[in-house]
């Protein structure tokens, strides 16, 4: 059944209890138990915590169960800052990761974005499978999708950069952007093609080719951006919470 609180939408087990759904909620979106209302059929449902959330609401069985509430940091705070994207999206992850057990399909609301990496290209030798996995990782990564939204970040392509071709004797490249988005070269395969580099290592040459988008020299206006992008990145994972506090 369907559990919507605002624009989440969760696909939940028939059979869950209305205390358990009361804990995840509060869990989920910082609502406290006794701040929470739950609607069905269009009629607020009486709080029995053994009942389960499919249980007959003025004779009829629910299909969709709306949430009321608010959390505790007062709601027009959160909703005013940049912030409230990302602090909606790490709950939509918690989300998955809490209900993971009783969810069915997590059908979790995203808007199609144009600020994203519109194609992924593997170089097409060794595991390019496990190339083209690895490159999806960082287009879905949160604190990659949050921050290519916030600064409008546009990327056609994103592609593996050839480790042979790109180490020289004094160079060793790990990243390239191509006309400002057209396509971003990222190296994310070991020099000997057995394996691949540290993640969050890629993301900090995303974010240094990201930078490239707006500014083609390595000048002061760079390095500002880049490190501006190098410290937002980071926000969407683990670190979500501290926006409440
Ligand atoms: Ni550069």
């Amino acid at each position: 059944m369907q559990v919507t609180y605002r624009k989440v939408t969760l696909e939940v087990d028939d059979n869950l209890l209305i205390k358990e759904l009361q804990s995840q909620i509060e869990q989920q979106f910082d609502i406290p138990a006794t701040g929470q209302s739950f609607l069905a059929n269009g009629k607020r449902i009486a709080f029995n915590p053994e009942a389960r959330i499919s249980d007959p609401v003025g004779g009829k069985r629910p299909t969709k169960i709306m949430v009321l509430g608010n959390p505790q940091k007062k709601s027009d705070e959160v909703a005013s800052s940049a912030n409230a994207y990302i602090h909606q999206e790490h709950r939509r992850e918690r989300a998955q990761a809490t209900l993971a057990s009783r969810i069915r399909a997590p059908t979790v609301t995203t808007t199609p974005t144009e600020y994203t990496f519109h194609e992924i290209q593997a170089l097409p030798y060794g595991d390019s499978q496990g190339a083209v996995d690895y490159l999806q990782r960082i287009k879905d990564d949160l604190g990659v999708r949050v921050l290519m939204e916030k600064y409008k970040l546009k990327v056609n392509v994103l592609s593996e950069l050839d480790p042979a071709l790109n180490t020289g004797s004094k160079e060793r490249r790990l990243g390239l952007n191509h006309n400002r988005g057209e396509k971003i070269e990222l190296r994310i395969r070991t020099d000997d093609y057995m394996g691949f580099c540290n993640f969050n290592e890629v993301k900090m040459v995303l974010c240094h080719e990201l930078a490239h988008n707006t500014e083609s020299n390595h000048d002061e206006a760079f390095w500002k951006v880049c490190r501006l992008y190098e410290k937002e990145v980071n926000i969407g994972w683990g670190q979500g919470r501290r926006l409440d506090s």
